[in-house]
């Protein structure tokens, strides 16, 4: 089974991430297992402090090194560990190809969260992956480790009811995805093409994708040249 144990200064913050929804429902048919950890259980000391000023001054906190330490080996008593990710905005960037490979991968994930200034440089020794979910910086690792969840936990076969249901997901395809259409038929004046209610699934595939190459040109241009085009694709494009 796939397992995440998440490393965190708030485990509150992603109960609802873990419980609700598709992947609480995931987590009840044991296809899916998300523990939420309280780093603070590792501090060693009885304020529960886990960080410290940086060496060499500055503004912020940095976790420490031996807190970390003492959580990992913690897990890994309980149950053998695959891989550590520590989630860092300095990271390699995660994609569907990631998500994709993680839950091809599966086992037992763990997820640091930093919070502060981050975490001690000699944490990259405890780690087998830093991974940041895009070029930005949030307060802390929680949202990328819900991000990171809800990516890989939806590729887990069963875990979406319609196994299809991912394979046309932007992305996946290295295109984003056409349009949805459902009822009204008309809103606003502005109706549902008539492709997609006539029937005819040859036509309604071709439309799609000439939808999927448009939108993608469009919108994410950068997206091509890596999008695995057929030859039918590029006179599309040309159009
Ligand atoms: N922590 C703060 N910013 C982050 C980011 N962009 N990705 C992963 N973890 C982070």
């Amino acid at each position: 089974m796939l397992t995440f144990s998440v490393l965190t200064l708030f485990p509150e913050l992603l109960r609802p991430f873990a419980e609700e929804a598709l992947l609480g429902k995931a987590q009840a048919r044991g296809l899916v297992r998300v523990n939420l950890h309280d780093l603070r259980q590792w501090s060693g000391n009885r304020h529960h402090k886990v960080d410290d000023t940086p060496y060499g001054g500055g503004a912020g906190m940095v976790i420490r090194v031996d807190v970390v330490a003492r959580a990992l080996d913690a897990l890994r008593a309980e149950a053998p560990i695959d891989e550590v990710v520590m989630l860092t905005p300095a990271g390699q960037t995660f994609t569907q190809a990631s998500a994709e490979a993680w839950a091809t991968q599966g086992g037992h994930w763990v997820i640091l969260c930093g919070r502060y200034e981050g975490f001690d440089a000699r944490v990259e020794r405890l780690v087998t992956r830093e991974v940041s979910i895009g070029d930005f910086v949030m307060m802390g690792g929680e949202a990328a480790a819900a991000c990171i969840m809800e990516a890989v936990a939806r590729l887990v076969p069963g875990v979406l009811g319609d196994e299809a249901s991912h394979q046309d997901d932007s992305f996946s395809s290295g295109l984003l995805d056409y349009p949805e259409y459902t009822r009204p038929p008309v809103w606003a004046d502005e109706g549902v093409p008539d492709v997609l209610q006539g029937g005819n699934h040859g036509a309604i595939r071709e439309w799609r994708r000439s939808q999927a190459l448009a939108r993608t040109l469009d919108r994410r241009p950068d997206l091509l040249p890596h999008a695995g085009l057929m030859p039918q694709d590029s006179a599309e494009l040309l159009r």
